[in-house]
């Protein structure tokens, strides 16, 4: 086997024949809280592959560039070799998780405006919320990648959104990476899945029954294996129709 060059908490990166390529295998290992509260989601590896790579390869279609490149087995995607940005990009377009925790807002609230936030990836500090001028000052990026980050960020999240509300689901925030490849192209990388993104499902209005997401995890809300398939069935379900839209 060949050695890794990378293990993340939810993915395991291999060099490949190719410089230019890597191969990502995703693991069903589960972490939340900053690895503070550990599982396994029985299948996660191959149903995260499988939405990531649908998404991905459709967002190129619309002029996104992302790091996929082909999906060779069920939980392993090649993608470009890219210099991961230490940065989390989230965008928030309904009130959850830890922008209520923070400000108070309640649960649910509709934004305003898509919220754009700057984490620093760093699982030592735990991920810490960036001020403008902190991200700047930490110079992980050009100021000009910062705004080229905020402006392709915003058009994913308007096809995202589109998307998912097709699929007959709420997306209410995620959470993307982006790179740099060898010639400083700007590329999304990681993946987007129930891992990185609160999905609610539009057809319940309990609040627990809804979520069909990591949260169901992070929340021990159970039948976290069967809210994933059916985020996986309704995502593919959309792609192949996506000539009739
Ligand atoms: P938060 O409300 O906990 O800050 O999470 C915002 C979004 O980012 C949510 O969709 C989950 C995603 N996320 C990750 O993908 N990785 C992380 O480490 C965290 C904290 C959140
Ligand atoms: N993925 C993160 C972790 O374990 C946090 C989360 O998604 O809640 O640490």
């Amino acid at each position: 086997m060949v050695e890794k060059l990378y293990e993340g908490k939810a993915k395991i990166l291999y060099p490949t024949n190719d410089a230019e390529i890597l191969l990502t295998y995703f693991k069903d290992d589960a972490t939340a809280f900053n690895a503070q509260k550990r599982g396994q989601i029985q299948g996660k590896g191959e149903i995260n592959c499988a939405i990531s790579a649908a998404l991905f390869e459709w967002l190129e279609t619309l002029g996104i560039s992302t790091h996929y490149v082909d999906r060779p087995a069920p939980n392993q995607m090649r993608v470009r070799a890219v210099k991961i940005i230490p940065i989390e990009v989230v965008v928030r377009n309904i009130a959850a998780g830890s922008l209520c925790k923070q400000t108070g807002l309640p649960e649910g609230k509709i934004l305003p405006f898509p919220l754009v936030e700057f984490y620093l990836k760093n699982d030592e500090l735990g991920d810490p919320l960036l001020t403008s001028d902190r991200l700047t000052i930490l110079a992980l990026a050009t100021p000009e990648q910062i705004e080229q980050i905020k402006f392709v960020t915003l058009k994913i999240n308007q096809h995202l959104s589109e998307f998912f509300d097709r699929c007959d689901i709420t997306l209410v925030d995620f959470k993307l990476e982006f790179g740099l490849d060898s010639q400083q192209r700007l590329l999304l990388a990681d993946e987007i899945s129930p891992d990185t993104c609160r999905l609610w499902d539009k057809a319940e209005s309990d609040i627990n029954a809804r979520v069909m997401d990591k949260d169901r995890f992070r929340r021990d809300l159970g039948e976290i294996e069967s809210a994933y398939q059916r985020v996986q069935q309704r995502v593919l379900e959309q792609i192949a129709r996506k000539g009739e839209w």
